[in-house]
């Protein structure tokens, strides 16, 4: 399952939208709007650089704490997005969908998603996930919980399993390459059971500045890293059954 056979799959953190705000004396919800903008940019470039994947983190579960009118803003946000590009998406092939919980979102945003989901669901061309409530250890845990005690199910069909538990395709390849803006360098909660083996970019850009040049040049870095998936270039020998795991025989 480490292995993606067609077009890449990249996750993108998109971080530092509050900092390019404060530089500039400006609310941190102006960052957010500026931030909506990159991420037409980054869709609009994805599919050129080889990308079929494109899973956005535009509001993790920890983002609830945020302050009630930076989360309207978010959740505001997404929402026009959502109605705005989903002719772009259906034009250009782009396949939308919204990964995490739903229940806790506003209604219109609720609507939004599904009737995006919908007018996009024939996409052949790009993948576009945007992560919205969303937490990893939810959607394991999830699809852990809905394992029965009996069921056999080898890290393929978990895979599955996690996908369906956060409202995704099932068969969502693994990430090949986490990419987080603003400098940070961490996953937070993001992807964790499908980026097991993908390569990291961390890049300084802040989020609202990120463009197509980015996201080429990190692309580019992931390009020159050797992926080997643990075992030895010139040599790589089938797993022994424990690696697999008792569940997977
Ligand atoms: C992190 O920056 C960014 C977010 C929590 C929100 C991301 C949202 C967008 C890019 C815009 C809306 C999304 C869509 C899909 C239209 P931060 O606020 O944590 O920045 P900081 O670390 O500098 O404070």
């Amino acid at each position: 399952m480490d292995r993606t056979p067609t077009g890449l799959h990249v996750g993108l953190i998109m971080d530092g939208n509050g900092r390019w705000a404060a530089a500039r004396g400006l609310p941190r919800t102006e960052g957010h709007r500026r931030g909506a903008a990159a991420v037409r940019r980054a869709v609009e470039a994805a599919p050129g650089l080889g990308i079929t994947t494109l899973t956005l983190y535009a509001f993790s579960r920890d983002n609830w704490r945020r302050p009630p009118d930076e989360v309207a803003t978010l959740m505001g946000l997404m929402e026009s997005f959502l109605v705005r590009e989903r002719a772009n998406c259906r034009r250009q092939g782009v396949r939308l969908a919204v990964i995490g919980r739903r229940d806790r979102l506003p209604p219109g945003l609720i609507r939004a998603i599904e009737e995006t989901e919908r007018a996009t669901r024939h996409g052949t061309r790009l993948y576009l996930r945007l992560a919205v409530d969303y937490s990893a250890r939810s959607a394991i845990l999830a699809a852990a919980g809905a394992l029965g005690s009996a069921e056999r199910c080898d890290e393929t069909g978990f895979l599955q399993r996690v996908n369906r538990a956060c409202h995704s395709d099932p068969e969502t390849p693994p990430v090949d390459l986490v990419i987080r803006t603003s400098g940070e360098q961490r996953l937070s909660d993001f992807l964790l059971f499908e980026s097991a083996y993908a390569e990291l970019v961390f890049i300084d850009t802040l989020w609202p500045d990120f463009d197509g040049e980015d996201l080429r040049r990190a692309i580019e870095a992931f390009r020159r890293r050797e992926r080997r998936f643990g075992a030895v270039p010139a040599e790589i020998h089938p797993l022994p059954d424990p690696v697999a795991g008792p569940s997977a025989r």
